[in-house]
């Protein structure tokens, strides 16, 4: 089999989308209605895709340490909690309109896309730069309006509150503000962390690269308490590796990640050190997490907003203190979009024929095994399918096919992602075994059927 290479990067990401509808990982959101606003739905696949990325997530930072606990705040949040933030104020992106065709765009963006530098932050630079030197990329023209900043966070209001509240922009806010409750209800001690799986929305002015950048998204958030006189430098390098080592587990390739760091002018005032780690996705390098440091920022302003005391008693020392904070962020519909990009492949077999396989490593595999009978209308193979597929469902999620030839059935869990096919075939009712297919090596063997499931758990762990 020879490993076809897809040159052609524009070309691979609109493969992956469009496998991702035909094959029911992801859908455009109300299209029977047009479309909304770059919003997609996780179809069958996609949401059991998502589900053992985030159960993995979960595994890997949470459940296996003793230093981590989770929680599940809310998405409408306490209005005071965004000014504490800053949210209110400073959670901005600048925008400017052309006035010729009406197309909007992210100022610093364009500026970076087409002259290949970073204005962010420099609202007039932004203005006098795109009205000199850029011509709208949708109709050619150069007139532009003023850059001005634009809030990010989506309002809404609620029974019994004055004003608007917000739907959360993050998910780290509500970590923060329950600070106080997991210190007094578990017995946690510093250094540990508190770590959230949730929806966060963005008004982004431009929503685009399939799910990289959309409205609606979600979060795997943690915040890492330390005592303010901790060596962090060593803890925020370990924290950085078990990010990338998560992204490897994933299935990306080390040579497809890279860290960029935050110069010091770019800094937010209270950070002392932020990298983002990048992807090389379908359309280049971009950013897959974050990690900051975030001083004692957050714990001191919800201190002084809320008026409670939000210090760490350390019972050893009888010391009082405002622990630093160490934030390593990871999108969820970014690591879907790694899981899928890094899984892509096509190939062109001895036979003349191709196939698209999705080769995710077997953790985060939709669909473990299938299971077919070669013939449909064969009663007793596939009473005997039936049999196994029925012993195997609890314990490893299958799926049972009878439909079309045994070639048609390959390519078609190929193109899910299916690590195993197992085929029941006459062979089986002599001598009780079963064909299995490796997706990735395409070869067969013949396991014995009363150890099929533990033969499935072990290659699946
Ligand atoms: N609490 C820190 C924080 O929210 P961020 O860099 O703004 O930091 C964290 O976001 C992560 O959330 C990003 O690294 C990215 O993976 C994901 N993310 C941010 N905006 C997104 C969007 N519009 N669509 C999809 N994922 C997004």
């Amino acid at each position: 089999m020879v490993k076809k290479v897809i040159s052609n990067n524009q070309e691979k990401m609109e493969k992956i989308v469009a496998l991702c509808k035909r094959k029911g990982f992801i859908f455009p959101a109300c299209e029977i209605y047009g479309g909304f606003a770059n919003a997609y739905s996780y179809g069958p696949y996609g949401v059991e895709l998502k589900n053992n990325i985030k159960k993995l997530w979960w595994h890997k930072f949470i459940d296996s340490r003793e230093d981590m606990v989770g929680l599940d705040g809310p998405i409408l949040l306490h209005p005071k909690l965004w000014e504490a933030s800053g949210h209110l104020d400073g959670f901005n992106d600048a925008m400017i309109d052309c006035k010729e065709c009406k197309m909007r765009y992210r100022a610093d963006n364009l500026i970076s896309e087409v002259l290949g530098i970073d204005l962010e932050g420099k609202l007039a630079e932004m203005t006098k730069v795109i009205q000199e030197q850029i011509k709208c990329p949708n109709c050619g023209k150069k007139k532009w309006t003023e850059a001005r900043y634009f809030n990010m966070m989506f309002k809404t209001e609620m029974n019994g509150i004055e004003g608007p509240v917000y739907l959360r922009p993050e998910t780290a806010g509500a970590i923060f503000v329950d600070f106080k409750n997991v210190i007094d209800s578990c017995r946690v001690r510093i250094p540990f962390g508190i770590g959230q799986i949730g929806k966060a929305f963005r008004n982004e002015i431009v929503a685009r690269n399939f799910i990289f950048r959309i409205r609606e998204f979600e979060q795997m958030e943690i915040e890492y308490f330390i005592s303010p006189e901790t060596n962090w430098e060593p803890l925020f390098n370990e924290w950085l590796e078990l990010q990338e080592e998560f992204a490897l587990e994933l299935g990306a390739r080390r040579e497809d990640l890279r860290r960029y760091e935050h110069s010091k002018e770019k800094l937010s005032h209270y950070s002392r050190k932020t990298i983002d780690i990048e992807y090389n996705f379908p359309f280049g390098f971009a950013e897959l997490f974050g990690l900051a440091h975030r001083g004692d920022f957050d714990l001191s302003q919800h201190q002084k907003f809320s008026g409670q005391d939000l210090q760490y008693l350390d019972h050893t020392t009888g010391k009082k203190y405002l622990p630093h904070v160490l934030e390593p962020t990871f999108g969820v519909d970014r690591c879907v979009l790694l899981a899928l990009s890094a899984a892509y492949s096509e190939e062109d077999l001895a036979d003349g024929e191709k196939r698209v396989v999705l080769k995710f490593p077997v953790k985060i595999a939709p669909i473990k095994a299938a299971v077919f009978p070669l013939l449909k209308n064969k009663s007793e193979l596939v009473v005997k399918a039936k049999e196994i597929f029925d012993d195997l469902k609890d314990e490893i999620k299958c799926e049972f096919d009878d439909n079309g030839n045994i070639g048609k059935r390959y390519r078609r869990q190929d193109e899910i992602g299916t690590p195993y096919c197992i085929t029941v075939d006459f062979d089986t009712l002599q001598n009780n075994d079963v064909t299995v297919r490796d997706r990735d090596t395409m070869r067969q063997e013949r396991i014995k059927i009363p150890e099929l499931k533990h033969w499935l758990i072990d290659k699946l762990k």
